[in-house]
């Protein structure tokens, strides 16, 4: 008889998830790269982060406010995308916020910048392996409901996906999820009713909406906000879809903020600039800060 040839399973080269590639690409080393960066990232601190915290932008600022901080520029994180937009300052901060360790983002990447979804979720997946149980995700946002005028703060209730890309698209990673994952409830319904409520306390107006991803870079038209409006979106924006769908995916608890920075395109006679969204960032930032700090304790206490 003669002997059984072992066919050895084709190696599959561990694609850097920084670098950039083709839309939907496969990327077959995602668990380990992770894995890998989340070690790089624990080996620098001494704190163990459960909540981590994507600071959209021009929001970056608050986790100049976190105490024992180290910061860690993604450059230096092995795999981590670079963030190319203006109002993002591309570092990792992981620090304290009163007795509660986190991670926070000063910037992401977006699908604009020409990041596959699978790249635009690396964080989060980094995240996941670092063991971290709930992600606030924030951004800037254009307002479609009436009343959410420029400088307001939304909470996210639940998005609708107009990217035209998924990250779970190709071979599924079980040891981060299901294949199909549920999307109800997406958007912690506990989590949404402290941030109102801590809301309430500091006297901070606070609204709730449907967030509609689209992918930019160009701002929408009027008639697709017109649109928009029809199908149930009350804010615009170009990120935390991805993130979102990846965070649910390892099974961790999301709130999402919005800071309206603009009225959705046709809602002024005027026309939409980068500019305005980070200025009205800028002046929104004391109330944001305040209740990300009132907020982040009580979601320390709903994960513990
Ligand atoms: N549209 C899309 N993304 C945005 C907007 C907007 O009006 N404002 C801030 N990010």
């Amino acid at each position: 008889m003669s002997p059984k040839k072992v066919r050895r399973k084709k190696q599959i080269a561990f694609q850097n998830p920084a670098a950039p590639s083709k839309q939907g690409s496969e990327l077959p080393g995602e668990f380990a790269c992770a894995g890998r960066a989340a070690d790089f990232v624990l080996s620098q601190t001494e704190l163990r982060p459960q909540i981590a915290l994507v600071l959209g932008s021009g929001l970056g600022a608050f986790a100049e406010e976190f105490t024992d901080a180290t910061k860690i520029p993604y450059a230096e994180i092995p795999y981590f995308p670079r963030s190319t937009a203006i109002g993002h300052a591309g570092q990792l901060v992981i620090g304290k916020v009163g007795a509660v360790s986190v991670a926070g983002m000063q910037g992401r990447v977006h699908l604009y910048e020409g990041y596959s979804a699978k790249q635009v979720v690396f964080p989060v997946r980094v995240f996941a392996r670092m063991g971290v149980k709930a992600v606030i995700l924030t951004n800037a946002a254009g307002g479609i409901k009436g009343e959410f005028s420029q400088g307001k703060l939304v909470v996210i209730s639940d998005h609708i996906n107009l990217q035209g890309v998924n990250p779970l698209t190709g071979p599924n990673d079980e040891r981060f999820g299901l294949r199909f994952h549920d999307m109800t409830g997406a958007y912690d319904r506990a989590f949404r009713e402290l941030a109102v409520d801590e809301a309430n306390r500091l006297g901070i107006g606070m609204y709730e909406g449907v967030y509609v991803g689209l992918g930019g870079p160009s701002y929408e038209t009027p008639a697709e906000i017109r649109y928009l409006r029809t199908i149930g979106g009350d804010l615009v924006g170009m990120s935390t879809v991805p993130e979102v769908i990846a965070a649910r995916h390892s099974g961790m608890r999301v709130l999402g903020i919005s800071c309206v920075t603009n009225a959705a395109a046709g809602i002024l006679d005027q026309p939409l600039n980068h500019l305005e969204v980070l200025e009205t960032a800028e002046r929104v930032k004391g109330q944001f800060i305040s209740l990300l700090k009132a907020v982040i304790p009580r979601i320390a206490e709903a994960i513990a």
